[in-house]
């Protein structure tokens, strides 16, 4: 496996390939992210070539986020990187990611002011500028994210499909822990007693699906049963919603394919979690 730090090495390393899986990751790789490249190494077979980057973003946080603190372990990831027999991990910093303020910028349109977008304001754009210069610099064939981040998966591929970007997007399931509390870098910041309550996210999810399934269709009662349960044991949520999985607005009545997406702050950690439900 290859560690490289800048855009030209990256190009020349690359030139030679002709199947080139990308996964772009923010470090700090948990079994979540392994997964997605074993999905990777799966799609590239033997012949291709299976890319990882490591970068984390500052134009996806907020001022008042957790840019500063989020976890840099570049050596550890290197090494998961190599397990997962990884071909190239692709780690720049700032100055080669950024060299000069980065003006340019793609607007998702209407979904970046919803749900996440609408907690987080400029989120997607950082997200899919970002995404799109890393596309720029591998060139990858395929691309693979992971469902954990539901509204970024449909920021991305509406960005892939509109910008006729001639890459395939992968979407791999989310990867959870036996109690349900789906994987992510920021688990890491819960204290003990949070990261036991912590699967009530998951499990509020689970059970507006069953109720979804069971033939309920009252959308508005489900959510806000949910939000009360959660809030009645100290969450604080930002939303639980039922949406279609296409756009992620509204639902009708008529709509089949539906999923339940939640956001809420559990003492100073902020989860996000979805399940699909096909009714
Ligand atoms: P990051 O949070 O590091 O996530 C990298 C990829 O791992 C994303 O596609 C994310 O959806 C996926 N992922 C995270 N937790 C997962 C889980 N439990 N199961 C399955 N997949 C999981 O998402 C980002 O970085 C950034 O926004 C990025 C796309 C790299 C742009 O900066």
């Amino acid at each position: 496996m290859e560690i490289i730090h800048t855009i030209s090495e990256l190009r020349s390393r690359l030139k030679v390939e002709s199947l080139i899986v990308f996964v772009p990751t923010m470090g700090s790789l948990h079994a979540g992210h392994i997964d997605l490249m074993r999905v990777a190494r799966e799609r590239a077979g033997v012949g291709g070539c299976v890319i990882v980057s490591i970068f984390v973003n500052r134009l996806q946080f907020g001022p008042k986020e957790d840019f500063g603190k989020y976890p840099r372990t570049l050596s550890d990831d290197c090494d998961k990187c190599r397990a997962a027999r990884v071909d190239v991990v692709f780690a720049p910093d700032e100055s080669e990611m950024y060299p000069e303020p980065q003006t340019y910028l793609v607007e998702p349109s209407e979904i970046q002011h919803i749900l996440e977008g609408a907690v987080r304001s400029g989120h997607y754009r950082g997200v899919a500028t970002v995404v799109l210069k890393l596309f720029n610099m591998v060139q990858p064939q395929v691309a693979v994210f992971g469902k954990k981040d539901y509204q970024q998966c449909r920021v991305l591929d509406n960005m892939a499909r509109q910008l006729n970007l001639p890459v395939e997007m992968l979407l791999a399931e989310t990867v959870r822990a036996d109690d349900g509390l789906a994987l992510s870098s920021r688990n890491g910041y819960l204290s003990p007693n949070e990261r036991t309550e912590a699967p009530q996210l998951s499990a509020a999810l689970s059970a507006i699906k069953s109720a979804l399934r069971k033939g309920e269709r009252n959308f508005v009662a489900l959510e806000s049963h949910a939000q009360r349960t959660l809030m009645a044991r100290g969450w604080l949520p930002d939303y639980i919603v039922i949406r279609r999985q296409s756009d992620l607005l509204p639902p009708s009545i008529s709509d089949r394919a539906l999923v339940v997406l939640a956001a809420a702050r559990l003492g100073a950690t902020r989860l996000i979690d979805n399940l699909e439900v096909s009714i």
